[in-house]
């Protein structure tokens, strides 16, 4: 597997491919790479002939609180990662190749309503950081797939709304989440957990699977919002923090209604360090 750092470099290769007629499946990351990450590439190489993953710590997302000195920066690893799955080129630019102005004097993507809502209430500006991030990195590699994971539900929304209204020529791939035996969605963040947070980590996934059981119950009429209450203190009761728990509608994530039928269950939670979040899709 090649690494290149440079917009040179990467064009000169994604061109190379192009004249031979090859097609090209995307993979963006922030690094410190898990199977769910993995994952994501094994998809890749069923869609294209050749797989660009990319790995980039992208200030743009980070707010001014959050963890982004702390973010685990494992490049050795995740190489040796990329390489058993058959990666054919990592793409691992520096800030000052994304941002030359600095971050702050850069053009940027916005998707409207769907970012404000949920994550994005919780971390403002995170998504026009990610929208602006995944637009410039699709602009570099101009990939004809892309493949994004499940677990981060509504930046696949936003991506996917972005690639719609702007008529990117590409294709995004969804990818099923990746979880740890216990049920836990593998999370880089995960790595921020004692031991003893990670024994309590899995009642997030537990609590969605038992809401999942209380929306397909026969019972009739159902109510939201008590079963969100009932959710968010079973998830207290584990010793997490409830940051939201809604009931959404699969594609707007608008809060759903009793006549919804595809729905999703968008969840995150404090635990220590870390911030986990979590979902589960229920067609009713
Ligand atoms: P990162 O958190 O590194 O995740 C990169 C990709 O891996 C995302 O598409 C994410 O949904 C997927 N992923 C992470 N954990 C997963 C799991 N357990 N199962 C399946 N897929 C999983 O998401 C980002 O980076 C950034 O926001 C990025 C899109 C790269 C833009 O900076």
């Amino acid at each position: 597997m090649n690494t290149v750092e440079n917009i040179k470099d990467l064009r000169a290769q994604v061109k190379s491919w192009r004249m031979q007629g090859l097609t090209i499946a995307f993979v963006p990351t922030m690094g410190n790479l898990h199977d769910g990450h993995l994952a994501l590439v094994t998809a890749a190489h069923e869609h294209a002939d050749k797989v660009i993953a990319s790995i980039f710590v992208n200030p743009m997302q980070f707010g001014a609180n959050e963890d982004i000195d702390s973010y685990p920066r494992t490049l050795a690893q995740d190489k040796a990662s990329l390489e058993k799955v058959n990666t054919d080129l990592l793409f691992t630019p520096t800030p000052e190749t994304i941002y030359p102005k600095g971050v702050g004097e850069n053009s940027f993507v916005e998707v409207p309503n769907i970012s404000a809502l949920y994550c994005g209430a919780s971390r403002p500006g995170h998504f026009r950081g990610v929208a602006t991030v995944v637009c410039k990195l699709f602009n570099l590699v101009q990939p004809d797939f892309a493949c994004f994971g499940s677990k981060d539900y509504q930046q696949l929304q936003v991506i996917k709304t972005m690639v719609e209204d702007l008529s990117m020529p590409v294709e995004i791939i969804p990818v099923e989440i990746i979880r740890e035996e216990s049920g836990l969605a593998m999370s880089s963040r995960n790595g921020y957990l004692t031991p003893e947070e990670h024994a309590i980590a899995p009642a997030l996934y537990q609590t969605l699977q038992w809401l999942n059981a209380e929306l397909r119950n026969n019972q009739q009429p159902k109510d939201f919002a008590a079963l969100i209450t009932q959710a968010s203190e079973k998830v207290d009761a584990a010793g997490l923090k409830t940051d939201y728990i809604n009931l959404c509608h699969a594609k707007t994530l608008a809060p759903a209604t009793p006549s919804d039928k595809d729905i999703v269950i968008l969840a995150a939670a404090y635990l220590g360090k870390a911030r986990l979040i979590d979902n589960m899709s229920v067609t009713l």
